[in-house]
């Protein structure tokens, strides 16, 4: 097994902290431990959780998936969810098709089991349309897993429910899953896409408090899929953590019981910085995006070189852009993820660093 290196996650290392306007980062302003109100789950038992996830916990998520208590388990985040849906699931020289641009661990972990991946590429000029036609092309005899990202990770694009009925039909035709991360289907807001985990036996579903609600360091996440599926990844979890943390479930299950509250937050938060970046890109020639409706990141295509700019805005202004290069095997190197999910004052200061590196370069 030889994973890819995760070139996104550590590009961060040296780049996080208050030295820095970080306007790239694809989750919700922090949640602070303050406001959790005082809530301490003092009634806990630290000696044993449930290995499939807190009960409570486990039927507030299948509520917002629409299944039953019995197909959903609680991942130490939504990274383990794709490691142990990948190891169960897909082998050497077995392909999997996977959506680009999109978040580099869901093409790069079928990676690292030995399988072929795909990347069929979507093109900005179209509005990031999704062409189940090219998936079809993609595919072989071997593909085990499709893989797509709803909204997607850089470009907030939606799949609805009939392209989403396309793709799980076509991976019956091939005996294969469909692997849909649903991290931002809550940042659609009044208007989410289906999840996957309610059409039928070959849609999984996972997603993760990280994003939406602003609570990354709980590392609690979750796979939704049929118990047949279930039992195959949970042989492969028994040994990786054999259960997600009791103690940050307590705290998760306290936020999705709150669910509401918590979109109206990421709502607010997003709606503000949306129109400071729309005026941004309106006084920035050489930037272009049709800002999505809905979603948290959004992912421009610059005429300056990207790699250029990246590094003037490190290295002069403090200010932090995530590279297309990190969204895809190849292409999209003329483009860039930034996320509206920050703190508007620190976002606009970002974005004003942004239109003078972008002046510097043009
Ligand atoms: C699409 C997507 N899935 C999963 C994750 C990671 O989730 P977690 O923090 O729960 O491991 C991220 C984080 O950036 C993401 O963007």
């Amino acid at each position: 097994m030889r994973f890819p290196p995760f070139e996104h996650l550590h590009f961060y290392d040296d780049l996080s902290g208050p030295k820095f306007l970080n306007i790239s980062y694809s989750d919700i302003t922090p949640f602070t431990i303050r406001e959790f109100d005082g809530y301490l789950p003092t009634k806990f038992d630290l000696s044993w959780g449930d290995v499939a996830g807190m009960p409570s916990l486990r039927r507030r998520v299948a509520a917002l998936h629409g299944v039953p208590r019995e197909n959903v388990l609680i991942t130490t985040g939504a990274t383990e969810a794709n490691f142990v849906v990948n190891a169960a699931l897909v082998g050497p020289h077995q392909r999997v098709v996977v959506d680009a641009p999109m978040y580099s661990p869901l093409r790069d972990c079928p990676r690292g089991f030995g399988a072929d991946v795909i990347e069929v590429a979507r093109d900005c000029r179209d509005g990031w349309a999704f062409d189940i036609d090219r998936f079809r092309k993609a595919a072989n005899r071997r593909t085990r897993l499709l893989v797509v990202c709803n909204l997607n990770n850089p470009t907030s694009a939606r799949l609805g429910r009939a392209e989403l009925r396309e793709l799980l039909d076509f991976a019956g035709e091939l005996d294969a899953h469909l692997l849909v991360d649903e991290t931002f289907r809550d940042l659609a807001f009044s208007d989410p896409p289906p999840s996957i985990a309610s059409f039928g036996p070959r849609g999984i579903a996972m997603s993760t408090v990280s994003k939406m609600y602003g609570l990354g360091m709980l590392k609690v996440g979750w796979i939704v899929a049929r118990p047949e599926v279930l039992r195959r990844v949970l042989g492969v979890r028994d040994y990786t953590t054999g259960n997600a943390p009791p103690l940050a479930q307590a705290f998760a299950d306290w936020a999705v019981k709150r669910r509401d509250f918590f979109v109206r937050r990421a709502r607010a938060i997003v709606r503000r910085n949306r129109a400071l970046l729309q005026e941004t890109l309106d006084g920035t020639p050489a930037l272009h995006a049709d800002l999505p409706e809905i979603g948290n990141v959004v992912f421009p295509h610059s005429d300056v070189n990207v790699t250029k700019l990246e590094k003037l805005l490190i290295r002069k202004y403090r200010t932090v852009i995530a590279h297309g290069r990190y969204f895809a095997a190849r292409g999209f190197r003329d483009h860039f993820r930034l996320g509206l999910g920050g703190k508007t004052p620190v976002f606009r200061r970002g974005l004003a660093n942004l239109r003078r590196a972008v002046g510097e370069l043009t």
